[in-house]
């Protein structure tokens, strides 16, 4: 009879948010230990806790009213959030994880891994060179917090409004148009795929990425979903600013197979810069470090990063 109940608890739970969250930590821009002015962590929710029944919610991190999907809310610059640690950023995303919350990296020039979501970008500024990653391919690494080999990034500008998706790959040395005008709130699916090393995206099943993919030689990576918001500027962006993403759905699969993909016949795919935006020089005239000049200043990031964050220590204070 508990059995029973248990069952239908957890049928009835899955058939309302559909993501398992067995394989991921949730970060949330809120300090993990608000009393200590000293600890720069952000608090995280591990599992048991974030797959349990009822689902964990709070402002950030809660089900939509249809029960249909999980939304992630993040302010979109560090005075209204706690930013990353390392990072300039705030933003409300799942990390990959084993069942016991402890972080998973793995080698993209072996095997097949791939991530498959349905989202919406629903909620996001429309001042120009607004952004925030939906998805991504973290690499793992200390001394290059800005490294990526793969990042969907949604931007906006004004005048008249647009939104626009791109894609980033390899430590944003390249740059491809996803969709030049997305409309807030339009449900799209996306698969990430890495079989031996080639990064492939697909865009509502569409193949994206550079002809053949993008060659990857990155040994320790790891998938992100959720908002992470790519803006520190305040005189850019409104004060309230949030930024919003529906995830319907989110599957990681990873195995041994080194298959390559069927590929349909080349896709109207248009690279189109090395530069995500021009925002990222507007927001780095603050001060700033943004990714893309995080990555090409690899080699001095961490003095660059370090003298950023005493730069936003002494704004905080
Ligand atoms: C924070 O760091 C300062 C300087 O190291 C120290 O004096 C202070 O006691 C610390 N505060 C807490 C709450 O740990
Ligand atoms: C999780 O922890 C349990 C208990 O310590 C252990 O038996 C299990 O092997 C761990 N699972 C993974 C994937 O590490
Ligand atoms: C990205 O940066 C990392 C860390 O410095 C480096 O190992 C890797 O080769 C870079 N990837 C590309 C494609 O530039
Ligand atoms: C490996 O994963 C890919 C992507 O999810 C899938 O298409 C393929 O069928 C899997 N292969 C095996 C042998 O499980």
């Amino acid at each position: 009879m508990k059995y029973s109940v248990a069952v239908l608890t957890s049928l009835l739970h899955l058939a309302a948010s559909q993501i398992d969250l067995t394989n991921w930590i949730l970060e949330l821009p809120v300090k993990a230990d608000p009393l200590n002015p000293n600890n720069t962590e952000v608090a995280t929710i591990l599992n048991p806790q974030l797959n349990a029944v009822p689902r964990f919610s709070n402002e950030f991190f809660y089900t939509t009213p249809a029960s249909d999907g999980q939304v992630f809310h993040t302010p979109v610059f560090p005075p209204n959030g706690q930013p990353q640690s390392g990072t300039p950023f705030v933003s409300t995303f799942l990390r990959e994880s084993d069942p016991n919350s402890t972080f998973v990296h793995w080698d993209s020039t072996k095997g097949t891994h791939s991530l498959k979501a349905d989202l919406a970008v629903t909620t996001f500024p429309g001042t120009t060179n607004a952004k925030m990653i939906v998805a991504e391919i973290k690499v793992n690494s200390n001394i290059c917090v800005g490294c990526t080999s793969f990042a969907l990034f949604a931007h906006a500008k004004s005048n008249p409004i647009t939104y626009y998706l791109k894609g980033v790959f390899g430590n944003f040395t390249t740059t491809v148009d996803i969709d030049p005008a997305y409309q807030l709130g339009a449900k799209f699916n996306i698969e990430i795929l890495v079989v031996e090393g080639v990064i492939y995206f697909y865009y509502n099943n569409e193949l994206k990425s550079p002809e053949g993919g993008f060659k990857s030689t990155e040994q320790s990576v790891y998938y992100k979903a959720g908002a992470f918001s790519q803006n520190q500027n305040s005189v850019l962006h409104p004060a309230a600013a949030v930024n919003e993403v529906v995830f319907y759905s989110l599957a990681v699969t990873h195995n041994e197979s080194t298959t390559p993909p069927q590929l349909p016949p080349p896709a109207t795919t248009s690279v189109v810069s090395s530069e995500p935006t021009a925002s990222a020089t507007a927001d780095a005239g603050k001060g700033a470090a943004s990714p893309s000049t995080t990555a090409a200043a690899t080699k001095s990031s961490s003095v660059v990063l370090s003298l950023f964050l005493a730069a936003v220590g002494f704004a905080l204070m």
